[in-house]
């Protein structure tokens, strides 16, 4: 049996019916069973994600051509229902389908916008272990974000970087593409031999294949989100070394950017180093930085283990911030993306760490700077207004006065123990904002409805502190 594609009109209808009715009967096909949700229901992305199955591995084989932007896939999906499962979706933003297949059969597929639904032949039953293949291909689209930067798989003339956060990785892989759900994932990025690809975690290898390209593998053993897998195709200059004595380092700049980056990318295990005494052992089993030419993508992003610079954002801080996020966000993950604040107010206060410890500015000063500032209090951290709102001032600067507060409120001794035991409780998983209110009650023995009200919920800027 072929797959078949049911004509747009009926896709959408198909579609609504699994976001709105998660527990009606399947609109069309013999089996009887509950399809699974077409969205988790995200405070700020509703339809990302997708329920009733949790994926434990992904491996996908792309091929780009930079010549003419086309990429080919397949995605080879392993995961569990955690329901019985008539049908699932998986989410994929442009691109076409040639096929799918669910445990080795070809499987129905119908298309609607961003929601791809796959309908086995065989009803998948609660608990069930499965596979799911997807052929795609085309030329990916950069995702323009609510709040206006681009995200995605990013066409950089002569190569390719792809970045997700927070959505941007449905445009380059089919997925369950929301941070509650973190796999592990197998790269495969097959490109010119002249070019450098790269991806997240350890190369485990490198052959060349027809038409004088190279097939690079790349392993994410640890549990990743989505929105933190990368690629980099180009040309770069690579360095390799090693950090916290067996984790392998790989940089990677543009060819221009060879001496001036060099400094602080000799710097790197340095800072691992003293993050991993503050923060508890390094969460995973490979690390690096790659920096890319200013005007490839607008903002720093703490891609696991390989976070991506622009030039002019590669400096002592942003490097600290991204680092931080490699605790605090990649490996302890927002459980919806209303708990941002958790990875920014920590890797921003990671920063005012790191000049109080090596840079002789007391976090106290960092803490009055950005208390005086007016776009800091335009909302409170664990409430921005609008999915536009996500990456404002407020999510960065007062996420970490809630921090710098309980420091003053539970003690330096205290709040040393929370920054080694909050990645520790939650290491490789999912937290949201009341599991780290209850954590640090817990740990203080005490409540602290102060701290939370004011810093935490409070509206308005409260009396100076
Ligand atoms: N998480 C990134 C950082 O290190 C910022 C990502 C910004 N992305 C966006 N879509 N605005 O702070
Ligand atoms: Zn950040």
């Amino acid at each position: 049996r072929s797959p078949r594609t049911v004509a747009a009109g009926a896709a959408a209808v198909l579609a609504v019916l699994g976001l709105l009715a998660g527990g009606c009967t399947p609109a069309t096909g013999g089996v009887q069973g509950t399809p699974g949700a077409a969205g988790l229901k995200d405070p700020y992305f509703p339809r990302l994600g997708n329920g009733g199955y949790d994926v434990s591995h992904y491996a996908l084989d792309l091929a780009f051509d930079p010549d003419s932007g086309r990429l080919d896939g397949t995605a080879t999906i392993t995961a569990r229902a955690t329901q019985d499962l008539s049908a699932l979706n998986l989410d994929l933003a442009g691109l076409t389908v040639a096929e799918a297949t669910v445990d080795g059969e070809p499987a129905a597929v119908n298309r609607a916008g961003d929601e791809l639904t796959l309908r086995p032949r065989d009803e998948l039953p609660d608990g069930a272990e499965f596979t799911v293949t997807v052929a795609y291909s085309g030329v990916p689209e950069p995702l323009t974000d609510p709040d206006g930067s681009t995200e995605g798989w990013l066409n950089t003339g002569g190569g390719a970087v792809a970045v997700g956060e927070p959505a941007g990785s449905t445009t380059w892989f089919p997925g369950n593409h929301h941070p509650s759900d973190k796999a592990a994932y197998e790269i495969a990025l097959t490109a010119p031999s002249r070019l450098t690809a790269l991806s997240n975690g350890v190369r485990v290898s490198a052959e060349p294949v027809s038409g004088g390209r190279t097939r690079t593998v790349w392993r994410q053993t640890e549990p990743m989100a989505s929105y933190l897998a990368t690629v980099m195709i180009g040309r770069y200059a690579t360095t390799t070394g090693t950090a916290l004595g067996t984790v392998p380092v790989v940089t990677a700049v543009d060819p221009s950017l060879v001496s001036a980056t060099a400094g602080l990318r000799a710097e790197l295990p340095t800072v691992l180093a003293r993050q991993q005494d503050r923060f508890g052992p390094y969460p995973f089993d490979a690390a690096g930085a790659v920096v890319v030419p200013d005007g490839v993508l607008g903002y720093a992003l703490e891609t696991q283990t390989r976070p991506v610079f622009p030039a002019s954002s590669f400096d002592r801080a942003t490097l600290v911030h991204e680092m931080a996020h490699q605790w605090f966000g990649n490996s302890v993950t927002p459980a919806t993306w209303q708990d941002l604040w958790l990875n920014e107010g920590f890797a921003t206060y990671a920063e005012w760490l790191y000049a109080e410890e090596h840079g002789s500015v007391p976090a106290r000063e960092s803490f009055e700077a950005a208390f005086a500032e007016e776009a800091n209090w335009a909302f409170p951290p664990a409430d921005p207004p609008t999915a536009e709102n996500l990456f404002d001032p407020p999510v960065y600067q007062r996420g970490a006065m809630v921090l710098h507060k309980l420091r003053e409120t539970v003690g330096d001794g205290v709040f040393g123990e929370l920054l080694r035991g909050w990645p520790a409780e939650h290491r490789h998983a999912n937290a949201s904002t009341e599991d780290f209110t209850s954590y640090a009650e817990a740990l203080a023995g005490r409540d602290l409805d102060g701290v939370w009200d004011v810093w935490l919920y409070g509206k308005d800027r409260p009396e100076r502190p």
